[in-house]
């Protein structure tokens, strides 16, 4: 087991990547906290870290409210004594381009996607730093690396989170932490509906992602759970501050 007796907190958990992120975590022997702020969500997945033999705790808050996230994070280190990896995952997409995302909208991405990450990362780093060592994943997307159709919000978000990634990796890089960014191809969870929504449907993404994607399919989220696995844990041990693009191709052309 690669992740041994480490303490994980991943947002996000209670659904898709960030579940299928959490249960891979345990299965290597972390102590997951899954954050989220579906009660139900978070619940099914500790349920299925513990079904397996693992071991979770629910956190069920929304990572936007400062105070919460706070108490979360405290709580978690008094309980365990240690903060191993933070996987900051939530975030959201809210369509539009320029003139149609209201403004309210921009803001609510950027506090979710970008600045609840910031938030996280601040408040485990004086832990990090007193171990010595620590990793934080931010989830950005393939979006973070090109730029979509009418999505505003969501891209300039998700490129903020790449910057933001490189930004923390120099600065910490010293105190034995690393960190990096995820950027997610297509994977068909509940995420995507407002995606679905404007394509016009069903039968428009599932042409979209045949026609787009190189490797012609979605992304299981297994396939993910995998680079999150790597990317947490001692296997990347050398690698910090970058960019995995796991997206079947859709970036290259
Ligand atoms: N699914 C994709 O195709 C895809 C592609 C690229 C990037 N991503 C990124 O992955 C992340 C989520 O995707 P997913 O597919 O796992 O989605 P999902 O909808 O399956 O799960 C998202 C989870 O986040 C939780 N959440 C949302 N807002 C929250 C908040 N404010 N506080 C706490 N929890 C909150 C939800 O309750 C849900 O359980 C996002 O950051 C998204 O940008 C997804």
């Amino acid at each position: 087991m690669i992740l041994k007796d480490k303490v994980a907190i991943v947002t996000g958990a209670g659904s898709g990547i960030g579940q299928a992120g959490a249960a891979i975590m345990a299965r290597e022997g972390a102590h997951v906290a899954v954050a989220d702020r579906n009660a139900e969500g978070a619940a099914e997945t500790v349920a299925q870290i513990r079904n397996a033999g693992g071991s979770a705790e629910s956190l069920i808050l929304d990572v936007t409210d400062d105070i919460s996230l706070e108490a979360a994070i405290a709580s978690v280190l008094a309980r365990h004594g240690h903060i191993d990896i933070l996987h900051n995952h939530a975030g959201a997409q809210v369509a539009g381009d320029l003139e149609q995302v209201a403004v309210e909208g921009f803001d609510r991405s950027w506090g979710l996607n970008v600045r609840a990450h910031f938030m996280a990362a601040r408040l485990v780093m004086p832990a990090m730093k007193a171990q010595g060592a620590g990793v934080i994943l931010n989830t950005s997307s393939s979006s973070g690396v090109l730029y979509d159709r009418e999505m505003i919000a969501y891209t300039t978000t998700k490129h903020a989170v790449i910057a933001m990634t490189r930004q923390m990796a120099g600065d910490y890089a010293r105190f034995g932490i690393r960190v990096n960014a995820l950027c997610p191809g297509w994977v068909d969870t509940p995420f995507n509906s407002p995606f679905i929504a404007q394509m016009g449907g069903r039968a428009a993404i599932e042409a979209y992602v045949r026609d787009k994607v190189p490797m012609g399919r979605w992304a299981d989220v297994g396939e993910i759970a995998e680079s999150i696995l790597f990317l947490v844990s001692d296997r990347s041990s050398y690698i910090t501050g970058q960019i995995l693009v796991v997206d079947g191709g859709e970036a290259v052309v």
